[in-house]
């Protein structure tokens, strides 16, 4: 009998011309035809592989590498060239935030601070090439939202000054420099960006989490190491259309990664920092799944906590989660893993060149250089983290039923933008624009409410469209491939991703999401803000325009 992971591999292949103009060919046996890939082949550190999963999972210190460093004060990051030991046994040349504060030392420090604080920092670029930083999910003035035009070169330093009026949540920040911000991330340049506030607290306080012990960020990323365990990039055109997918699944910067923890309810606060990998997340153990909780998204915590058995992660993404440990016994594994899926689905949409199908998959039949290297497939099932589950200090306490008030955007009478998703000439087009610094593709009037209906008509390609200097609230999926269709029960077609304040929502191809937007802010002037997909790999090759919110 044939499995569903075996399926998979054998979903597609793609092949490019000499005149480099790529023909898509899709031979998935799924629709009947035959193509004989490999199997699978296991792997030193597969993530696959349950028992490779030996590595303590780092959890947040008050110092070092993903230390936990609250913003008191004035604040300088450096970004430079470091090497970290990402693999057992080797060292890699990595990319490095470097901060220090009351004599500590941080390496890509999970920054935290006050909601309605002032945040002041200088970036140093220390690095042999240009660089700035963006605060994902942040509310900033342009000048101060890193975008690419805010670029420094080697050597060049950049100030920012601003208030954080963003309410709390588990936000990140990441380089944005322009065409590097793909490989740049990649490399290291991100990491958290928490904001507190009094909910935050409160919700902490119900279920007596501890930070950095029962309360934990999580930043998930699949990387790719040469045969030295240095990090490689080096994107062919296909994976440039695809996207680089790694095949070491690493969890706060550690491969095959293992929590211990004891029978009490954990929150996890998720960040997806991969390139261009999406998680289907789900809780195993064994064949069984386990129920989790979500509690928040994007922008903070939802109204209420919502049980589930998996959600979607896309690149940019964060999902707050709760697990209750106690429903396992002591003794036991559970995994975090992302669940098999075939992003190709829902590819009735094809446009352009006749025969362009099955985008969605690269398999292990891969042809073209850096492909042959790609031992995960997107939609592969893998494991991301091990929970070992040992006897200790047991939970009582039950989640609150209210977590949070959010108050849905009012939009009556709010204006209709059609944002379109599209592919021509190998590029992935908003509105049949790619970007270019100078352009603004559209304005928005200050303190106007819009419905954006982004529509993916590009193909097999599923995009994570995120926006710059504004939260949305995702109102509807229209299309939805019907293999994702049964985790859309939370109205009008909605996932449990998609709930309370969102800053990056996943567009299935063929399906339309509309999303509601108030641009409301206290900034002087004119801004100008990006939209784009956070494929890094999309949005360094020009998925991306500015608009320009008018005062
Ligand atoms: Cu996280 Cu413009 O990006
Ligand atoms: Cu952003
Ligand atoms: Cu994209």
């Amino acid at each position: 009998m044939i499995t569903r992971r075996q399926l998979l591999q054998l979903a597609g292949v793609a092949t490019v011309t000499a005149a480099g103009v790529a023909s898509w060919t899709y031979v998935g046996s799924r629709y009947g035809s035959a193509y004989a890939a490999q199997p699978f082949q296991p792997y030193a550190l597969d993530p696959v592989a349950t028992n490779h999963f030996k590595t303590p999972l780092p959890t947040p210190g008050s110092s070092g590498l993903l230390g936990v460093l609250d913003v008191t004060g004035p604040l300088t990051i450096r970004s430079k060239v470091g090497s970290l030991p990402l693999l057992p046994g080797f060292s890699s040349p990595f990319l490095i935030y470097e901060s220090t504060q009351d004599g500590k030392q941080f390496q890509n420090p999970i920054l935290r601070m006050e909601s309605g604080t002032r945040f002041k920092v200088r970036l140093e670029n220390a690095l042999p090439e240009p660089t700035i930083i963006h605060w994902h999910g942040i509310h900033a003035p342009s000048l101060m939202d890193g975008h690419p035009m805010s670029t420094i070169a080697a050597g060049g330093q950049y100030d920012y000054d601003f208030t954080i009026g963003n309410r709390g949540g588990t936000y990140w920040y990441h380089t944005h420099s322009h065409k590097r911000t793909a490989e740049q991330a990649y490399k290291g340049l991100a990491s958290f960006f928490l904001v507190d506030d009094d909910e935050q607290r409160a919700f902490s306080r119900s279920l007596d989490l501890r930070f950095g012990d029962t309360d934990l960020p999580i930043l998930l990323q699949d990387k790719r190491f040469d045969a030295q365990g240095r990090l490689s990039y080096r994107p062919d055109m296909h994976e440039t259309m695809m996207g680089w997918h790694g095949d070491i699944i690493m969890a706060n910067l550690t491969a095959n990664a293992v929590l211990q923890v004891t029978p009490r309810h954990y929150r996890f606060r998720l960040l997806n920092g991969s390139n261009a990998r999406i998680f289907r997340l789900a809780f195993s153990m064994g064949q069984h799944q386990l129920p989790f909780v979500v509690v928040g998204t994007d922008g903070g915590l939802l109204e209420k906590p919502e049980t589930v058995q998996e959600a979607f992660l896309a690149p940019g993404e964060r999902l707050d989660i709760v697990f209750d440990v106690g429903q396992v016994d002591p003794g036991k594994d559970v995994f975090l893993k992302s669940l098999a899926f075939d992003p190709m689905l829902g590819m009735g949409m094809m446009g352009g060149t006749a025969g362009m199908r099955g985008m969605g998959m690269m398999g292990r039949g891969g042809m073209m250089g850096a492909s042959d290297n790609l031992r995960l497939a997107l939609g592969e099932e893998f494991n991301l983290l091990k929970l070992a589950v040992v006897a200790g200090e047991r939970g009582s306490l039950r989640l609150p039923a209210t977590l949070s008030m959010i108050r849905p955007i009012a939009n009556r009478g709010a204006i209709q933008r059609d944002i379109r998703l599209s592919m021509s000439h190998m590029q992935f087009l908003i509105n049949d624009r790619s970007f270019r610094m100078d352009e603004i593709v559209f304005d928005v009037q200050r303190g106007a409410t819009e419905i954006w209906n982004i529509r993916n008509e590009s193909g097999g390609m599923p995009h994570p469209m995120h926006i710059h200097g504004f939260s949305f609230q995702v109102l509807e999926r229209l299309n939805t491939p019907r293999a994702f269709a049964s985790l859309g029960r939370f109205g009008q077609g909605r996932t449990v991703s998609d709930l309370g304040w969102k800053d990056t929502v996943l567009v299935w191809p063929g399906e339309t999401v509309r999303i509601a937007l108030d641009f409301q802010h206290n900034f002087p002037g004119d801004q100008i803000y990006l939209f784009h997909c956070h494929n890094l790999e999309h949005e360094d090759a020009g998925m991306m325009i500015n608009f320009r919110v008018r005062s």
